[in-house]
């Protein structure tokens, strides 16, 4: 029997820096262009091949986010949904999830990250099918000290820092994550952090230990981007309108993966289509359906 990762959002925390806009609504799910923030984390995570995710959200925004995702079984995968009570840290996902990961390998996105690249279908993929390693990806960045900073000594990173005040590296460790199935109980060995929180950076170090840590680099062709403020959200819209402008094709579009892995076939996608033919969304849905090249995207 083959063992399948799964997949953790983590879409809860109150956005402050987004006031007043997510007063009164997550922002995962304020729109990047032409969609809600979450599609594009899940569509990450089904481009690396999980089927099974763990949606963490406030308790606020709970209703709203089974409204626009439901069960998952629309798009050929299951999506279940936990409360986080307060948010403690990226490692406290570990503790909320460990009856949904039941022991399996899983992989951790952050709502609120985007990425998008040529290169990083083979990438993700990889880091999915190696169920005994644990992979984190580093992106250089012109502000290193608003993240996990990676030290490398002999082109090997040795040590992890969160929001270090002089960087050892430009390269900062991106919110995506995928571990063995020792991920929930190494996060129960992790205290809080000078800022009270369970970091991430905790547990990586942990793997980095182990010696079971693999750092992949992503590319300059990669682009990873977050949306935590007005300045970057607004980026990120523009971002996505530029690229799905000009090629016609559309970036974490979650229906159009699950097609193309074959997930959900023709009809469900085309039934998909019609609830949303008025805003164009629904529109680009049939043009795929009939596109000549479509038996051979090997992107997905
Ligand atoms: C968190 C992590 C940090 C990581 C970043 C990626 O930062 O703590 O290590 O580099 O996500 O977006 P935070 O969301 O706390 O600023």
């Amino acid at each position: 029997m083959s063992i399948n990762r799964k997949g953790i959002i983590l879409a809860g925390g109150s956005a402050t820096r987004l006031f007043p806009i997510t007063f009164s609504i997550s922002k995962q799910l304020m729109p990047v262009y032409d969609k809600p923030m979450i599609y594009y984390p899940l569509s990450t995570l089904m481009i690396a091949g999980i089927r099974e995710f763990l949606i963490i959200v406030n308790e606020s925004n709970l209703e709203s986010f089974k409204n626009l995702l439901g069960d998952g079984s629309s798009l050929g995968i299951s999506i279940k949904y936990a409360v986080q009570p307060k948010p403690e840290g990226l490692a406290q996902a570990f503790l909320i999830g460990e009856d949904f990961l039941n022991n399996s390998p899983s992989a951790l996105i952050l709502g609120d990250n985007l990425y998008h690249g040529n290169d990083l279908g083979p990438q993700l993929k990889k880091a999915n099918k190696d169920i005994n390693n644990s992979t984190i990806f580093v992106y250089p960045v012109s502000d290193p000290e608003r993240y996990g900073v990676a030290e490398f000594k002999n082109n090997k990173v040795i040590n992890l820092f969160e929001k270090p005040k002089k960087p050892k590296s430009r390269y900062a460790v991106t919110g995506l994550y995928f571990y063995d199935n020792t991920a929930v109980e190494k996060a129960k060995t992790i205290k809080p952090s000078q800022r009270g929180e369970l970091e991430i950076t905790s547990l990586n170090n942990l793997y980095l230990k182990e010696n079971n840590l693999n750092v992949e680099i992503m590319g300059r062709g990669i682009a990873w981007l977050d949306t935590g403020t007005f300045d970057s959200l607004h980026q990120a819209g523009s971002y996505i309108r530029v690229l799905e402008r000009r090629q016609g094709l559309k970036v974490g579009c979650p229906e159009e993966v699950a097609w193309r892995k074959g997930w959900i076939k023709d009809k469900e996608l085309e039934k998909l289509a019609k609830t949303m033919i008025k805003s164009g969304y629904g529109k680009y849905l049939l043009e795929i359906l009939n596109d000549p090249l479509k038996d051979n995207s090997k992107n997905f």
